[in-house]
């Protein structure tokens, strides 16, 4: 590592280093934090955008990095991304796009929602708008996300979305609201893991509490497996909501582990994502194993 060069907020640093199967990914940027609060997206934008291709992109550890803008990195090709620092905000939600991402936390990373604010606002909403999910993969192809927690998420945790071929591993998800003996009600929402129209999805060697569903299979989720998730404190393992978008037919199959089945009725209340039915559904081949 000799050559460092400043480009854009971004410290980049060429490297030899080979990772993941298939090209060496020869470009490092390592994310700089103002650590005084100040916005940090701008810094994480052009990281990505120097080395989402081929690249190799760092979070460095005991770091805290305040991100105040919904960030959409898209179009990511064989990345290799080390969260081991703390992404923080109130309204933190990443959306990653793209084949061969990994997302490594190395124990150490940490993506905290601040979600406080959020379970007191939504005290009594059902489904109250806004909310934002901290963790997503859409529209990503053969990708890894290990090794990392989401603390206090304002909404759903992780959700795996119109996406394939998807490895989750050692990913722990917690979310407490100060005054949950006071209103247990007000960690609605706070899914851990959820899937929609994905396919190829395993999760394995997790651990949930945070207060609503552990793992929803929702629509359009195929060949999802599930080994070694510890739920603690939620609603348990759902299989829907199905029937959840008027007009659409839901079909999951090839499931395991223990389920509930969740279905919305026939009438049409508020729209999802925070509300909804009148459609229909199927489920079937689910099989449960108890060891
Ligand atoms: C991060 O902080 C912990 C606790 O203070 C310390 O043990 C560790 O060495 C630090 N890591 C780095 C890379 O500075
Ligand atoms: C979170 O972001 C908001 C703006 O969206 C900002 O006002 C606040 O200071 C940020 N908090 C932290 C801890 O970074
Ligand atoms: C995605 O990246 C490829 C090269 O890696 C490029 O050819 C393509 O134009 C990009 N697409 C978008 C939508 O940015
Ligand atoms: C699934 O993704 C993993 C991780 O990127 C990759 O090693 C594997 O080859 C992919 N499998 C298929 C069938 O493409
Ligand atoms: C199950 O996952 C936990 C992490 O949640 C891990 O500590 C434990 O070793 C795993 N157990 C097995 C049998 O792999
Ligand atoms: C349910 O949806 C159908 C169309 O799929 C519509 O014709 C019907 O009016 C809806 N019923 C209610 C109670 O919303």
């Amino acid at each position: 590592m000799k050559a460092v060069i400043w480009l854009a907020s971004v410290l980049c640093v060429l490297t030899g280093t080979v990772f993941g199967a298939n090209q060496a990914n020869t470009e490092t940027c390592v994310v700089p934090a103002h650590g005084n609060g100040e916005d940090d997206s701008p810094a994480i934008k052009a990281a990505f955008e120097s080395c989402g291709s081929n690249g190799h992109i760092i979070f460095a550890e005991n770091n805290t990095y305040s991100i105040q803008q919904v960030l959409q990195l898209h179009n990511l090709s064989n990345v290799q991304i080390d969260l081991r620092g703390t992404l923080l905000n109130i309204s933190i939600a990443l959306e990653l796009s793209g084949d061969h991402i990994t997302v490594d936390g190395h124990n150490t990373g940490v993506i905290d929602g601040q979600g406080q604010v959020w379970y007191d606002l939504a005290l009594g909403v059902g489904g109250l708008f806004g909310r934002p999910i901290p963790f997503s993969l859409r529209n990503a192809r053969n990708s890894i996300a290990r090794n990392f927690a989401i603390r206090q998420s304002g909404k759903w945790n992780f959700v795996i979305i119109e996406s394939r071929n998807i490895t989750v591993d050692n990913i722990k998800l917690t979310a407490h609201s100060d005054d949950y003996q006071a209103n247990p009600g007000n960690l609605g929402n706070t899914d851990g893991f959820d899937t929609l129209y994905s396919d190829d999805v395993r999760i394995s060697n997790s651990y949930v509490d945070a207060g609503d569903d552990c793992v929803s299979f929702k629509p359009g989720s195929t060949n999802i497996h599930v080994k070694n998730l510890t739920c603690v404190q939620t609603a348990g393992i759902a299989v829907g909501s199905l029937g959840q978008y008027q007009g659409q037919f839901d079909l999951l199959k090839h499931s395991r582990n223990g389920a509930y089945i969740k279905t919305y009725n026939g009438k049409s209340v508020y729209y999802p994502p925070q509300g909804g039915g009148n459609g229909t559904g199927l489920v079937r081949n689910v099989r449960k194993s108890i060891k």
